[in-house]
């Protein structure tokens, strides 16, 4: 049965020309029929070199809003309706206005888990894997973290000659993890390293042998001698370490690491969004002008 609705996907999709993208905490059966995985950042970057003129992806809601704002050419459907990232969602416009008046002088550094109307308030852009170097970069020594508290306390740590405000905010599914979770999971698998996503709280990350994005961490694992690992993100990304690297062993940090609204794209939504189905992704002039701005100086300094 799944095997048949992969076959008519793939077959819908080259007869229609879609790309279809699949972020890396998708279900492994969507992210064998999707053109390109990865994290977030990078399937943008790929859609805008896609060949096609329509691209689905299977993730959350800012994922296709950072993908239309990089290819506002192109037609972006999320596979999925309703499916967005809780904090994305944390701080809004009207909030942060009320934030940069209290800090006028803070260059405001926006994760890139933020909704584009977020975006239009902030000055850049930054993803996991780039925030420490773009912090680096930004001239002013003053920054505003939005709205990731527990990844802005890593960059801050990385970069102690800068001043970081950060607010209270992140991802309900990392920061459920306890500092008890990573001493009991060592204590178990002594040998294995611990590799955690910046989005765990500090408790956690303290403990681990390597502090990364999602894609630091699958990269981090492929190359390493080691044999065993302690994954601290999302539990498919074990899950994907374990299948493909078999001579290796992944054990989940905790089993609370699951995003539902990233497991809520089914191979049916799919099939319907290359039919006609699935959410547009729209966005006034004002705002995709606007919201750009931070993506591109990301750009610039990424
Ligand atoms: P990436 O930017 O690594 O894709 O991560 C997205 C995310 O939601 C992490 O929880
Ligand atoms: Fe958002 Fe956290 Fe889910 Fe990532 S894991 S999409 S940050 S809720």
């Amino acid at each position: 049965m799944i095997k048949d609705i992969q076959q008519d996907i793939l077959r819908i999709k080259k007869e229609k020309g879609i790309t279809i993208l699949a972020h890396s905490y998708q279900a492994e059966e969507i992210q064998e029929i999707a053109d390109y995985t990865g994290d977030s950042f990078r399937l943008s970057e790929l859609a805008v070199n896609a060949p096609n003129d329509i691209v689905i992806m299977c993730g959350v809601h800012f994922m296709a809003e950072t993908c239309k704002l990089l290819s506002p050419g192109k037609k972006v459907i999320l596979a999925k309706e309703g499916c967005g990232c809780p904090m994305a969602e944390q701080l809004s416009a009207d909030e942060l206005r009320q934030l940069k008046g209290l800090y006028p002088e803070h260059t405001v550094v926006a994760y890139i888990n933020t909704t584009a109307e977020l975006k239009t308030e902030c000055d850049v852009c930054v993803t996991s894997s780039s925030a420490v170097d773009i912090c680096r970069k930004i001239e002013n020594d003053k920054i505003l973290f939005i709205p990731d508290c527990n990844l802005g306390a890593y960059v801050a740590e990385q970069i102690p000659e800068k001043q970081f405000k950060l607010i209270q905010g992140g991802c309900p599914i990392h920061a459920t993890v306890r500092e008890k979770d990573a001493l009991d999971i060592k204590a178990q698998h002594p040998d294995a390293l611990m590799l955690v996503h910046p989005e765990c709280v500090p408790a956690v990350t303290k403990h681990a042998d390597y502090i990364g994005s999602t894609s630091g961490i699958v990269n981090f694992a492929m190359k390493s001698d080691a044999k065993e690992f302690i994954i601290g993100t999302e539990i498919s990304i074990a899950e994907h370490l374990q299948y493909v690297c078999p001579d290796k062993d992944f054990y989940p940090l905790s089993k609370h690491l699951i995003c539902p609204n990233m497991k809520r794209t089914t191979l049916m939504d799919v099939y319907k969004a290359l039919n006609g189905g699935g959410l547009e992704i729209e966005m006034s002039e004002e705002v995709m002008k606007k919201a750009s701005v931070c993506i591109n100086r990301m750009l610039e300094l990424g």
